[in-house]
């Protein structure tokens, strides 16, 4: 079964059980600040799912285009990719657990034809108020399925959402399907790589709110999501997702054009893998409207486009060779995503620009990089940053760079130089900054450590539609830039003085740790989604304000610098309240002495 038939035998099967076929969204959310790309088929659907009507009924199915770059590492081996397609069905309010169950057992093995011998099932293992999930687990056995191939799992694998800080959430029971070339095991084992995971049926039953307090739905949904590409692998007993139709011709075309073989050794088949999934998601990109840029999901596709653009010239692929893919591309989803075929001439431009500019830097940059490390024996934070900003690397490709030589930039000192750019070029914008570095004065530290605070402080007034949109920090001010619709009262900007000044009397420690974003994002740190950590790879540092005892205050993902201690940062005081754009608001504010 191809690609295209599986999508057409998905949306016919469930428009039979009465779903309404909705069109893909696209692929940059709407109305969410905290995201830069849609990553599931629900995220769009999110008003709905907490209750408010869908024009379209209450059974829908569609298919979704989707980017994670979460797992942009991971790109290459036999599952993983940057851009996918999501099937996936909903039940608003409508049906739960059984009918979700079944029909999503019938599609697989009646029209999808795949043995049961090759399935296996994961439930909800139970933790706090929420119950094990023996209903789900029940029903799987009803149809036939083997105890032994059902596995009760906690949270980190049978929870799902919500897709941002707050929203819809709930246990979910995930279809996994076995691509060994052996006969499967008898038993389920979910640390067996072997095991692929295909569907994932959510029911969502609660809504997370800001402080991370689950509360129930007065009425349930199911979300379900289903990987276009790993199911075709499943249909046709496939090794990768990269021996699926659509990338075949991808890599074809590859071959033809390096003069080199697909499976000649390992590393053409990473690069040419590499180079085919992030080919395919800088056009799916760019027909959103999207350019190249050193901003959110521009930068993502300057990552992506010039990571493509550098494997090509480990396969000797010297000369532009993206826009020859990309129309490969574009011919093979145009059916399905016509605003594909409506901006071929700009995803071609935009591509081989980008391209070329990369091209002219690229070889003097990597000369670069090994003269940094012949004279240094490692890659500073300093020389990373001059790789960026000189010759456009990527953090990410100096650090595979320097991988590929047994080592790690310091990662820290990059964000640092960073940061100064940053506020740099932001002062130079503005024509307010005088002269030289950009400073990390003892009144900017202060000032910085504050902004923490008041951010948590307006999340605690105005509510968790609060983002920070922007932050400015001169020797005399902080302006800080946040969504929220309307002017503030003048007792919510009181009440948001007195929680930041409260928060100073309390004398709280302010200290950080570096880890995975996913780790932060775990640990419900702001911040994890703005563009500046996205491009700074996986690992971050967080401040937190506070102690295990008296609580948090504040956890952000920030390069720093802080204060040590909130106890000394002097008395807070908003200078001003004004909007800049519809959905913003601005507050500067002072720290003056204490009295
Ligand atoms: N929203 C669920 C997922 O992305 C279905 O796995």
């Amino acid at each position: 079964m191809t690609v295209r038939e599986l999508r057409e035998a998905y949306l016919h099967f469930f428009s039979q059980k009465d779903h309404a076929v909705i069109p893909s969204a696209s692929l940059i959310p709407e109305n969410d600040p905290t995201a830069l790309f849609i990553t599931a088929g629900m995220q769009p659907l999110v008003p709905y799912l907490l209750g408010e009507a869908h024009p379209a009924g209450r059974r829908l199915v569609n298919i979704q285009k989707c980017i994670r770059t979460g797992d942009i590492d991971e790109v290459g081996d036999d599952t993983h990719l940057t851009f996918f397609e999501m099937l996936g069905n909903w039940s608003l309010q409508d049906y739960f657990k059984k009918e979700s169950i079944i029909w999503s057992f019938e599609f697989l093995t009646k029209v999808l034809q795949l043995p049961l011998e090759k399935l296996a099932f994961t439930v909800f293992a139970g933790e706090g108020n929420v119950p094990r999930d023996e209903e789900s687990a029940a029903l799987w056995i009803s149809l036939g399925v083997s105890e032994k191939r059902i596995a009760y799992l906690g949270r980190e694998d049978n929870w799902w959402g919500p897709a941002g800080q707050t929203g819809p959430c709930g246990p979910d029971t995930e279809i996994f399907f076995w691509t060994g070339s052996d006969p499967a095991p008898e038993t389920f084992d979910s640390k067996e790589k072997r095991w692929v995971e295909i569907w994932n049926n959510v029911f969502m039953q609660y809504r997370k709110d800001e402080m991370g307090n689950l509360h129930l739905l007065s009425k349930p949904n199911v979300d379900t999501g289903m990987g276009v590409e790993r199911t075709v692998v499943a249909l046709n007993d496939l090794p990768s997702v990269y021996e699926i139709d659509s990338f075949q011709r991808l890599i074809q075309t590859e071959e033809a054009m390096s003069g080199k073989a697909y499976r000649q050794s390992e590393d053409t088949i990473r690069a040419m893998r590499i180079i085919a999934d992030h080919v395919r998601a800088a056009t799916m990109i760019i027909s959103e409207g999207i350019t190249p840029s050193n901003k959110d999901q521009g930068y993502v596709l300057r990552r992506l486009i010039r990571r493509a653009v550098r494997y090509g010239r480990s396969l000797s692929m010297t000369k532009p060779f993206l826009s020859a893919l990309a129309s490969v591309v574009i011919k093979d989803l145009q059916e399905f995503y016509p605003e594909l075929e409506k901006n071929a001439q700009s995803i071609f431009s935009a591509l081989t620009q980008e391209e070329e500019k990369f091209l002219k830097t690229l070889e003097k940059g990597l000369r670069e990089f090994e003269k940094m490390f012949e004279k240094d024996h490692q890659i500073r934070g300093e020389s990373a940053f001059i790789l960026y900003s000189t010759f456009g690397f990527p953090l990410e490709l100096t650090e595979e760079l320097i991988q590929e030589k047994g080592q790690t930039v310091d990662r820290q000192k990059f964000t640092e130089e960073f940061k100064k750019h940053q506020d740099l070029s932001r002062a130079g914008a503005e024509r307010k900054f005088s002269g030289g570095l950009a400073d990390h004065s003892e009144k900017t530290t202060k000032l910085h450590t504050v902004t923490h605070l008041l951010q948590s402080a307006l999340r605690q007034t105005l509510g968790p539609h609060v983002f920070q949109r922007g932050s400015n920090i001169t020797e005399e001010r902080l302006r800080f830039d946040f969504s929220h619709g309307e002017k503030l009262s003048s007792e919510q900007l009181q009440a948001v003085e007195q929680f930041v000044n409260e928060q100073i009397k309390r004398a709280l420690p302010v200290r950080f740790e570096n880890m995975p974003l996913a780790t932060a994002k775990e640990k419900g740190a702001l911040g994890v989604f703005e563009e500046k950590y996205e491009k700074l790879g996986s690992q971050v540092k967080v401040y937190f304000i506070g102690d295990e005892k008296r609580g948090y205050v504040s956890k952000e993902v920030c390069g720093g610098p802080h204060v040590e201690n909130t106890a000394n940062l002097g008395h807070f005081k908003i200078t001003k309240e004004e909007a800049v754009a519809a959905g913003i608001r601005r507050i500067k504010a002072t720290l003056e002495k204490m009295a």
